[in-house]
């Protein structure tokens, strides 16, 4: 690509990413999501802080403005009343004052806050708004482990698919088939509203999403009784590998902020989680696997989540170069990587949402893991892919088969992660 043609992009980039901004915080997109997403609003201040770095730390700083008591950050924060998405406040009614979803999503605000102090210009006031975020971002953590592995495993489990961010990914498929659907209120989707019925899940998937929800509200949201009350409990190593990196990023920023309890309390944290993982290496998948505790078993699905681990380079030197030739694999048999599931496995599909398609946001993740993990060349060559497929537009997600934009269209997080690749990008 010409520098021309970087430098236009990037242009459109920045302009998405404004024209989603409410102010105080950035909807994912209008019309589809109008409302704050936590794991959108953390990936989005990496593109912000490029044009506006307290505009970025702003958008964290909004998201937790609405943390709960017991330390979860929830994953939606619905600021202003908008019908055009469901399930919206009345559905969740988690009686919050500003209403929220009673759930959760992948902590990345612990490694953004630390890229976010590492590269500012403005160091002095970079280091005043971390020292505030930090004990709240080490809260959540906290959360987690407490709330979300009561037993002491290590390595905490999702109750709902849409924890994991991947909402419809074939991960989820058999343990979410065991949820029921009695009981579920009536309801009429708006996402089908918005975008083609066949890029996004299936109505039986949604009766159980919502069972689900129905189970959480019943208990009160009390995060206390969820886990052992709910007949969905999943380790997704994804979500486990994120936790590691955020809590060495917060022990990282604890050192230099010379908190040592924290940044022991922190380190210890992802210790036990580093021990933990191990058990869910698959040596014949030659990558993670999700584990779903219910079943006592681990799930055989070959998606990008068991290759997400080299975000915070886990296992030992022989299963991240196994990770790295998996993702080579995965994109020999597509034109634009990386695909969310192995497109070999007769599960796949090529424009189902999290069944397939490619995700920038993924791509930058699965990029930074393989930089840190020694493999420069495989981390170039994910980059160049995303530089490929934004050429579609700044799609939610696209087709790998064939590089179509797909689901929502000039999607805040595809553009942000678009800046910041350019931005850290050989490529560029
Ligand atoms: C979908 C995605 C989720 C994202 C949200 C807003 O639910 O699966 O990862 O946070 O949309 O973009």
């Amino acid at each position: 690509m010409t520098t021309h043609s970087l430098e236009a992009l990037r242009t459109r980039a920045a302009a998405i990413v404004a024209d989603n901004d409410r102010g105080a915080y950035t909807v994912p997109t209008k019309g589809l999501y109008p409302f704050q997403w936590n794991w959108d609003s953390c990936l989005t201040a990496l593109g912000q802080r490029h044009s506006d770095e307290r505009r970025a730390f702003l958008e964290i700083e909004t998201l937790f403005a609405h943390q709960w008591p017991d330390g979860m950050v929830p994953h939606i924060v619905f600021h202003t009343p908008d019908d055009s998405y469901f399930p919206g406040p009345d559905v969740w009614r988690t009686g919050r004052p500003t209403p929220t979803s009673g759930i959760t999503q992948p902590p990345v605000a612990g490694l953004v806050l630390r890229r976010l102090v590492e590269t500012a210009a403005d160091q002095a006031f970079a280091e005043e708004k971390a020292r505030t975020l930090l004990p709240k971002i080490a809260a959540w953590h906290r959360w987690f482990h407490a709330m979300r592995d009561p037993a002491g495993s290590g390595l905490v489990a999702i109750l709902h698919p849409w924890e994991s961010g991947r909402d419809n990914s074939i991960d989820w498929d058999d343990a979410l088939a065991r949820v029921p659907t009695e009981g579920v209120e009536p309801y009429v989707r708006r996402d089908t509203q918005h975008v083609d019925a066949a890029e996004r899940p299936h109505k039986a998937e949604y009766d159980r999403y919502l069972w689900l929800v129905q189970r959480f509200r019943d208990l009160g949201w009390d995060n206390r009784l969820l886990h052992d009350a709910s007949p969905f409990q999943v380790v997704d190593p994804a979500i486990n590998a994120i936790l590691v990196r955020s809590d060495e990023d917060v022990a990282h920023l604890a050192e230099r902020f010379g908190d040592k309890a924290l940044a022991e309390e922190a380190q210890a944290r992802a210790a036990r989680a580093r021990a933990a993982f191990d058990g869910l290496w698959s040596a014949d998948l030659r990558q993670y696997l999700p584990f779903d505790r219910v079943a006592g078993q681990l799930i055989a699905s070959p998606s990008v989540g068991g290759l997400l681990p080299l975000l915070a380079g886990l296992g030992n030197a022989e299963k991240r170069a196994a990770m790295r030739d998996r993702i080579r694999t995965l994109r020999t048999h597509v034109r634009y990587g990386v695909p969310t599931h192995d497109p070999t496995d007769p599960r796949f599909e090529a424009k189902r949402y999290w069944r397939g398609p490619c995700w920038l946001i993924i791509n930058y993740l699965l990029a930074d893991g393989l930089d840190r993990c020694g493999f420069a060349a495989d981390a170039a060559a994910v980059r160049a892919d995303s530089l490929a497929l934004v050429e579609n537009g700044f799609a939610e997600y696209y087709d790998p088969l064939t590089g179509e934009g797909l689901g929502g269209g000039n999607f805040t997080w595809t553009a942000a992660i678009l800046i910041e690749t350019l931005a850290t990008s050989a490529a560029a």
